[in-house]
This record gives C-alpha cells, structure tokens and sequence, in this order.
C-alpha cells in the first residue's frame, strides 16, 4: 500500500488561506490589470423617462429633514447595485417644486448643479444667493452650506453631479444638516456672479483665490459667448468645439476631484475617437447627436445622459443640420492629481470606430 504524501504547495497554500493571506502569484492578473476592466457600463438614461419619473416624484415625495434633496440618481447596471453612474460619480435628476426649499445642509463631497430648467429658482452657497436661469452651472464645494428654493410658481429641474463614490472610497464622508432650513443671505443678490463674472478682471483689493472658485454660479449667457466665439476660431479633433469651466484666478478644474466641460458639436463634425483613463458624466444640453462607445452608437437627444467609462473608445457626431450641446463631467483632475491619466487617440486610417450596434 502506497503512502500518498500531502502537496507542501497545497498545505502552504491552506496555511495561507487560515491566516487571512493569499499568494499573489494565483491573481496576478486580476489585481494587476495588463489594461483597465472597468465595472461601470457605457449607458444611456432618455430625458423623457427621467422628467416623467422625476415629475410624478414631485407628486408624490415631500422634500423633508433626512431625505433633503428629491434626486432620482443614475444607477449604472455596471455599479453592482449602488446608485453610481461611475465608480467615482453620482449624478441625478433632481426636481424642486415651486415655492419648495430644499433645506441647508453641507457635506464634503463636491457637488455642482447644471441647471436644465428653473425659472424662478435660487441657490444659496455660503450666504451667497443667485437667481438661476436654465444652462447655468453652479458649484458647491467641499462643506459649504447649500440650499436652494424657488421664488415662482415654476418647478426647476436639473442635473446633480457629486463625486460620492470617489468619497465613500476613501472613507472621507461626512454630513451635516444646517439648523435653519434656509441659511441667512449675508451677500448682496448674485453678488459672487457680479465681482467674478467676468474672468480676466478681479477686484483689485482681494487677494486670487487659489484652493477654490470665488465664482459660484457659472451664467449662461457667459458660457454661449464663450462657445460662439471659440467656434468661429478653433475647435479640437477629438470633441470639436469644448470649453471647461475654470476658477478664473488659477486656470484650474472647479472641482479638485472632477471638471466640467460644455461642448459644441457643429453641424456635420464627426470627431475622431480616442481613450483615456477617468469616467464621464454627459447630459445632451440642446439638440441632438450620437456618441459612439466601444463601437455602440448612442443616440441622444437634449436632456439624454449617458456615460463613458473609463478606458473605453469614443468619438461624437452631429449628423444633424443645427448645432448639438454637451454638458459634461469627468474626473480628469482626480486621475491626473494621482498620476494615473493616459490617453491614446484611436488607431484606424480614418480615426473612427467600427460602429457594430446601437444602444437600446
Ligand atoms: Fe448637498
Ligand atoms: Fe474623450
């Protein structure tokens, strides 16, 4: 009768396995990536659905104490069950009746608001308030006090976006409601819009402010002049006509974490397609189009969001005759803060994709 001797290799393998440790030499490959595997999916959320499903939330869910905000989040199939739209951002439909407030609070994930529709609406960042009109841009910062209200009978709808995936990562989160549904206004009416509004010039006696925007509220009618103007000298292969929202005194994101884009595809521009590490957020502001992700057309038109992965190939296209609007998030900052952004434009003779489907 033979004796079979135990495997040394499967017994060590078991001591291992006993004493919470595990051989890097059996996952390599899964915990070393050769290239990124994101979770998070290309995906597409229609405006028709979103405003139907925020609008009969406005019916039917009060805003209160603990549930401060009727945001209808974007729950990406690729986030394991989480409401993440990416594995660092959170973005929604929120939904604000008239006359409604949405109480004061602060918290340490940044936070900005692109507005979508809001006649009448206002929002107060650290006693600053200022009147909304639709296509503004408003940002709120790591642990300022926020609220927003409507002084019409309008409701006001808009798009969040907050990097809360990237803040529960890190184990940073933290929350604070304001003992005062509104916050006092201690500034004069769109005070902050009034002293930095225009970029290039600042108030002589006030020193640049570095860590963050002195501007809260990015005006629309700003931003299409912006976009007017730059069309009519250059545009970028790869998303033609794009600007990104900057802290006037430093050039920067304004956000540490995530940068905001607004994009004009004109009339017959088909970008070439690249990739790059770092996830988006993209809200079809005006018009329509098609983004093709990976060889998927994605067809969009205004109040569509949808988003691109990290990693993953893409390119724009306005096959239409009027101008197409993007309003965009990405985590760009966050990547190149850390060392880890790498981009590559798409290797074909013409720079596109092989488009092979189109999502439903
Ligand atoms: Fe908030
Ligand atoms: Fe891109």
């Amino acid at each position: 009768m033979t004796v079979i001797e135990p495997d040394p290799v499967v017994q060590l393998r078991e001591q291992m396995r006993e004493r919470h440790l595990t051989p890097l030499w059996e996952l390599e490959g899964e915990i070393m990536g050769v290239r990124p595997h994101p979770g998070t999916r290309p995906w597409l959320w229609r405006w028709s659905q979103l405003y139907a499903i925020a609008e009969r939330a406005g019916e039917l869910v009060p805003i209160e104490r603990g549930g401060d905000r009727r945001a209808i989040a974007l729950s990406n199939p690729g986030q394991g069950g989480m409401p993440y739209a990416t594995s660092t951002l959170w973005a929604a439909v929120q939904w604000l009746n008239g006359r409604e407030v949405a109480p004061a609070h602060r918290h340490t994930s940044q936070a900005i608001r692109f507005i979508i529709d809001g006649a009448g609406s206002y929002s107060t960042v650290e006693g600053d308030r200022v009147q909304l009109e639709r296509g503004d841009l408003v940002l709120t910062p790591p642990w300022t006090w926020h609220d927003h209200g409507s002084d019409s009978e309008e409701r006001a709808v808009w798009m969040d976006v907050l990097d809360i995936p990237l803040n529960n990562y890190l184990d940073a989160p933290f929350f604070e409601p304001h003992p005062d549904d509104s916050q006092k206004v201690t500034a004069a009416p769109n005070a902050s819009v009034l002293k930095y509004g225009v970029g290039q010039l600042r108030p002589a006696w006030e020193p640049p402010s570095l860590g963050r925007s002195p501007l809260q509220t990015y005006k629309w009618s700003d931003t299409r002049r912006a976009l007017d103007n730059l069309a009519k000298v250059a545009a970028d292969p790869f998303d033609d006509v794009v600007l990104e929202y900057t802290n006037p005194h430093t050039g920067g994101p304004v956000m540490a974490t995530f940068t905001c884009w607004m994009q004009l595809l004109r009339p017959g521009v088909h970008t070439r397609a690249h990739r790059h590490t770092g996830s988006s957020v993209y809200l079809a502001y005006e018009g329509r189009g098609a983004t093709v992700i990976e060889g998927v057309r994605f067809s969009w038109t205004a109040g569509d969001m949808f988003v691109i992965p990290s990693w993953a190939t893409h390119e724009h296209v306005n096959d239409g005759a009027d101008p197409a609007l993007l309003f965009s998030v990405h985590d760009t900052p966050l990547l190149k803060a850390v060392d880890k952004y790498r981009s590559e434009p798409h290797d074909s003779p013409d720079g596109r994709q092989r488009v092979t489907g189109e999502f439903s």
